[in-house]
């Protein structure tokens, strides 16, 4: 579908929005400002520049020592055509405690913001029609100067991509089956699973496609210290309920903060459940009545069955489900339908 508006300016890409799914879409512009160690990006200009391949050295930190940090948010399309960026503040402030993890200058958190809004803009024809998807902007951070021996990048790129994405990430409308793998870990205390490093991915590529060939959406992470307590998910935070209560597993180090996480527990509690932030052990989890995931890719995704080791724990999903109710009012808040009186969105001018 391309649609123009009344000015001729074309208002939609022209692709067929009904079959977006999660294959990367280029774009036409991406964001790129640099800096050198020292200055925290405070005398860099960045600019928009076309989608395209960028030019690294071979010597640089990314590459030799992964020394590099994303991010992840969307902008949806309200029914009146506006375009809404979801709580990118905290996306801001993410990346930057990450920086400081991997010894990275890190651009301000107006700096950044304004970068993800210029990108949404330079790319708003491609923010998918209301309630078909949303764009998803891909920051980065990375040591793109020169090393050899073991040291932070002299320079720094702050990087910016969009693409639009499909609305069932996990399941195409259904349930996510988790497996929860017990012999690979994700992260360990004093590591980084608390930070969003692009170490902390490849490393669950292994356990999320055996999985996957066994026909599981995903896999479910323990703690690495003593194998008994649930963390979350390869690229989401996860939750159960018994009864009015709602758990998830702490922020301490080894699970990332997620924004969608910090979202849902805040509307739980305005839903009148009682939210607790604790230690699960995966007896609590097999013996839960709901179990769902969160992070802005799956949004609030319902788990039908979590399997650990020969035992398969099935819970109840649908419309009379606490996640049901949840994403109902987050999606509605992120998509412009139910009133914002948090704070949350950020309108694109
Ligand atoms: C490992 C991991 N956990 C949780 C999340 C959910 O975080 P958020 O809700 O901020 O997207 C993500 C996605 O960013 C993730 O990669």
């Amino acid at each position: 579908m391309a649609s123009v508006n009344r000015d001729g300016e074309e208002t939609y890409a022209n692709i067929n929005w009904d079959q977006l799914g999660f294959a990367p879409t280029p774009t036409d512009y991406m964001y790129m400002m640099k800096c050198s160690n020292g200055d925290n990006f405070s005398q860099s200009q960045g600019q928009l520049v076309r989608f395209g391949n960028i030019e690294i050295s071979p010597f640089s930190a990314v590459l030799n020592y992964a020394q590099g940090l994303i991010e992840g948010l969307k902008a949806y399309r309200t029914e009146d055509g506006r375009v809404l960026l979801f709580r990118p503040y905290e996306n801001a402030k993410r990346m930057q405690i990450g920086a400081q993890r991997l010894c990275l200058p890190f651009p301000s958190v107006e700096q950044f913001v304004d970068a993800v809004k210029q990108t949404a803009i330079a790319n708003k024809h491609w923010v998918p029609p209301h309630g078909k998807g949303s764009l998803y902007l891909r920051p980065m951070l990375i040591g793109s100067g020169h090393v050899l021996g073991l040291a932070p990048a002299p320079e720094c790129t702050f990087l910016i991509y969009a693409t639009p994405m499909g609305n069932h990430y996990l399941t195409k409308h259904g349930a996510a089956n988790l497996y929860i793998d017990d012999k690979l870990h994700r992260a360990a205390r004093g590591g980084t699973g608390g930070i969003k490093c692009i170490t902390n991915y490849s490393p669950v590529f292994e356990a999320v496609t055996q999985a996957r060939a066994r026909g599981f959406s995903d896999v479910l992470f323990l703690d690495a210290a003593t194998g008994k307590y649930v963390e979350e998910v390869s690229s989401s935070n996860v939750f159960i309920v018994k009864g009015n209560v709602i758990s998830t597993p702490p922020i301490d180090g080894t699970v990332l903060p997620g924004i969608t996480r910090k979202s849902l527990m805040e509307l739980a509690l305005d839903m009148g459940y009682q939210v607790e932030e604790r230690h699960i052990p995966v007896e609590d989890l097999m013996d839960a009545d709901q179990v769902f995931c969160s992070g802005t890719a799956v949004v609030v995704t319902p788990v039908g069955s979590v399997t650990y080791q020969n035992t398969r724990a099935e819970y109840k999903t649908g419309e009379e489900t606490v996640s049901n109710k949840l994403k109902a009012m987050l999606n509605g808040i992120q998509m412009g339908l139910i009133e914002d009186n948090k704070g949350w969105t950020l309108a694109l001018d």
